[in-house]
């Protein structure tokens, strides 16, 4: 491929790299690892001027533009563009996510639509847009950002949970189909992290029906992608962030009626430690 202005001509580069709702949280610091692993990284956020912001920051192998997850045109234009300016889409990461709480009968079909726009068929569009030239190649890595929540039911979080639970369905289901059509060299790995210190949850201390998202480890965004990153020298279909939150959760899910009966009291002891939080957030210990 000749260099134009549009390119950006490396030889050392691993080729081109997508995340989304990369402006900030987990998605920046996914962006920073790909850029230091050698990737040239399209920082792609529905806020186009916070993903150009990014980029700029990341240094002259990233690149940023405006992309709303929720239009599967837009995505595969994302992608093409990616292959136009890096010469490759290695690496798609679905990253861009959205959380209202509260129990789902008091949220409005607005809001519950926003999550499952985003979350799922965000997820989806990504990684169907991804997979028109990674098939072509026959090879690429697919990294889709999911949640505890995608694995468990989250209480006072029930539609994200819903969307979750949809975008690591499809994206388990997609990763046996093309093992099925003998695609080996494409991989799609989902992460799911317990509650992460991003600005997703700064304005939730004080919120109640946010006490999932703090009942287990409050994690930093720059571990989650550290990880996050390294599944692309070690694939793996699900990595949960701790790994030990991640077994207990599931075993809990094995006992769908003492979950529930226990479900007043696990909520009761995660807003304590939510409320915890908040003392060390105030106190500037966060
Ligand atoms: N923070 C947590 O506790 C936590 C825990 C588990 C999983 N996650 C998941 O991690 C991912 C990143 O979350 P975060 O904590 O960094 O949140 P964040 O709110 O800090 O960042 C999310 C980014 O997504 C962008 N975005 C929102 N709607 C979009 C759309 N329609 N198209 C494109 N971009 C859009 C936002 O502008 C923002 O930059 C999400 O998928 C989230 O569900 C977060």
């Amino acid at each position: 491929m000749t260099a134009t202005q549009d390119t950006l001509p490396d030889s050392t580069a691993r080729g081109g790299a997508l995340v989304t709702g990369a402006g900030r949280g987990i998605g920046l610091e996914i962006a920073r690892r790909l850029v230091a692993r050698g990737h040239h990284v399209h920082v792609t956020d529905i806020d186009g001027d916070r993903a150009a912001r990014a980029a700029a920051h990341l240094g002259p192998r990233a690149f940023g533009s405006a992309l709303d997850v929720r239009s599967f045109p837009a995505c595969r234009a994302a992608a093409s563009r990616t292959v136009r300016r890096a010469g490759s889409l290695e690496v798609w990461v679905n990253n861009a996510g959205v959380l209202v709480t509260g129990p789902a009968w008091q949220q409005d079909e607005r809001t519950r639509s926003l999550m499952l726009e985003v979350n799922a068929t965000g997820t989806i569009n990504g990684t169907l847009a991804a997979l028109e030239p990674m098939r072509t190649v026959g090879h690429g890595h697919i990294i889709n950002i999911v949640s505890m929540a995608g694995l468990v039911p989250a209480p006072g979080e029930a539609v994200y949970a819903a969307s979750k639970h949809a975008a690591i369905g499809f994206s388990l289901a997609t990763a046996a189909d093309l093992r099925i059509a003998g695609i080996e060299g494409i991989e799609i790995s989902c992460v799911c992290p317990d509650g992460v210190w991003t600005p997703m949850l700064f304005d939730k201390l004080d919120d109640p029906q946010a006490a999932a998202s703090f009942s287990g480890v409050l994690l930093r965004p720059e571990d989650v992608a550290s990880e996050a990153v390294g599944l692309l020298d070690n694939p793996q279909p699900v990595l949960t962030i701790p790994r030990w939150r991640g077994a207990m959760l599931r075993m809990f899910d094995l006992m769908p009626t003492l979950s529930l009966r226990y479900a007043p009291r696990v909520i009761a002891r995660a807003q304590r430690k939510q409320r915890r939080y908040r003392r060390r957030a105030r106190a500037g210990r966060l």
